[in-house]
């Protein structure tokens, strides 16, 4: 004990006094248990706490797994061991030895494209069929037993990244589940990964969350970029759309641009305090930042004239797919389908409290591109990750691991999207549909709750903001952000 606290004693009572421990064994660091709401009215008591089962999900680049050793990761809380197979494919097993129930992953691939369990040399070919039983001889019956088939799960290769089915039913086209742009031919892409110590769906309904930008993200690089915040200050949800029950997508027609009209003043700008009478003062609280704002105003007015860079007239508008917006199993995406860059944030499950969070960085060239164009986008990567991905993209880990998910909540119609993506969750993945062609029993359908009430009433209000405002003035003002 330190002199100091020695001598406060008498004083404060038990050293740290009421401070320590005051959360309990749980502590600030630590997130919270997940857990979804006891509700069965609740749409959220409805999400699987690890995950969607029956989709392609993005496990680990193809370079990591090598000849001789296998890779092993946890996914959806069941974990999967990858090895080079006969040709060099890489396949996935359940990381679990038929025989007595080892870690295949302690394993190693002695006979090129086999995987050999540590403990009694069961050894596997890429389809999981026990191919030799070291331990007992050329003679064993253990070979080709059915009963020593481990499980598979079907594997494909992508511009370097391993994707595997999860699930238990038969896969469908990876076509349908892995964004385009992964069979796109030129196309580099860059993956990058972080671990989340929180729950996938408390990641994935924060990116769908526009208005946080403004309080979380205050100081990202991207955000100094405007005088706008990069996103909407506004009273008024996105309206939105679901495509081909896959996707929610903002609507055509509404998205950042209507309802950031809200607040627009005579000279057709946001202004980039606000005055809150409640609490007597302005938001932001300093106006410093604007220091450096005009240097990235700048900047993205050039990349805005840049016509390789610059998005189509109409890329907020008619060409809304599947593709763009959040789609099932997870994934979020930005740019849209005519941009050169194309990023996938994709939380991938691991257990209830961790998720891993995959970025698909796509840069996408309609021809191979030439030695000087991939030298210079290699060595500005980097950078580029570090901006989009950690700098920006990072700040929401703090709010996503404290979420109370359990909790009641009291929405506004600026959540409507998280509304409308819970609603494509609950109702449209695929596990739910399958279940609902075996005919199997599903919780009862649910009404529309009073936060989906408001974000159809919001809607409405959305709307009636948008008539009055100079749509061209503003795309163009909209343009020019980062
Ligand atoms: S446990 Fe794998 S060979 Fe015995
Ligand atoms: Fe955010």
């Amino acid at each position: 004990m330190g002199l100091k606290r020695l001598l406060l004693k008498p004083f404060s009572g038990y050293p740290g006094g009421y401070k320590k421990m005051r959360r309990g064994f749980q502590g600030f660091d630590s997130t919270p248990p997940f857990k979804v709401p006891d509700d069965p009215k609740d749409r959220r008591s409805r999400i699987p706490p690890t995950g969607f089962r029956e989709y392609w999900y993005p496990a680990l680049p193809a370079k990591d797994v090598k000849k001789n050793k296998p890779q092993v990761l946890r996914m959806l809380g069941t974990d999967v061991v990858f090895f080079k197979d006969k040709q060099g494919e890489i396949q996935a097993l359940l990381d679990w030895c038929p025989h007595r129930a080892v870690y295949l992953s302690m394993g190693r691939c002695y006979f090129e494209g086999f995987l050999t369990c540590p403990y009694h040399g069961a050894t596997f070919d890429g389809d999981g069929n026990c191919v030799a039983f070291l331990t007992e001889g050329p003679d064993s019956k253990m070979v080709g037993a059915p009963g020593m088939k481990a499980r598979k799960f079907p594997t494909v290769t992508l511009k370097g990244m391993v994707f595997v089915w999860m699930g238990d039913g038969e896969p469908v086209a990876p076509e349908e589940d892995i964004p385009p742009e992964m069979f796109e031919g030129h196309n580099i892409c860059r993956p990058s990964f972080c671990m989340f110590d929180c729950n996938w769906v408390l990641v994935l309904e924060n990116t769908m969350d526009a208005h946080n930008a403004f309080m979380v993200h205050r100081n990202a690089l991207r955000i100094l970029g405007s005088r706008v915040g990069g996103r909407p200050r506004t009273p008024l949800g996105y309206r939105v759309n679901l495509v081909n029950n896959k996707n929610v997508h903002y609507r055509p027609g509404s998205g950042k641009s209507s309802t950031e009209r809200y607040y627009y003043d005579e000279n057709g700008k946001i202004p980039y305090q606000m005055y809150y009478p409640g609490v007597d003062g302005v938001w932001p609280l300093h106006r410093w930042r604007l220091a450096w704002t005009w240097f990235f105003e700048w900047k993205a007015r050039r990349k805005g004239q840049d016509p390789s860079m610059r998005r189509a007239a109409a890329a907020d508008t008619p060409d809304v797919n599947e593709w763009n917006g959040t789609k099932l199993p997870g994934m979020s995406r930005t740019g849209g389908n005519n941009r050169y860059f194309r990023s996938t944030r994709w939380p991938v499950p691991v257990e209830e409290n961790l998720t891993r969070m995959v970025y698909l960085n796509v840069e996408r060239y309609e021809s191979q591109p030439g030695f000087l164009r991939r030298l210079v986008s290699g060595a500005t990567w980097p950078y580029r990750n570090w901006e989009l991905n950690f700098n920006f993209r990072n700040q929401d880990y703090d709010a996503e691991k404290y979420t109370q998910y359990a909790m009641p909540e009291y929405l506004s119609s600026t959540d409507s999207v998280v509304v409308a993506m819970r609603r494509l969750f609950v109702e449209h993945a695929r596990d739910v549909q399958r279940r609902r062609a075996r005919e199997e029993e599903l919780p009862e359908a649910l009404d529309e709750t009073e936060a989906e009430r408001m974000v159809r009433e919001g809607d409405a209000r959305v709307a009636e903001a948008s008539e009055s405002f100079d749509v061209d003035r503003l795309e163009d003002e909209l343009l020019r952000r980062v």
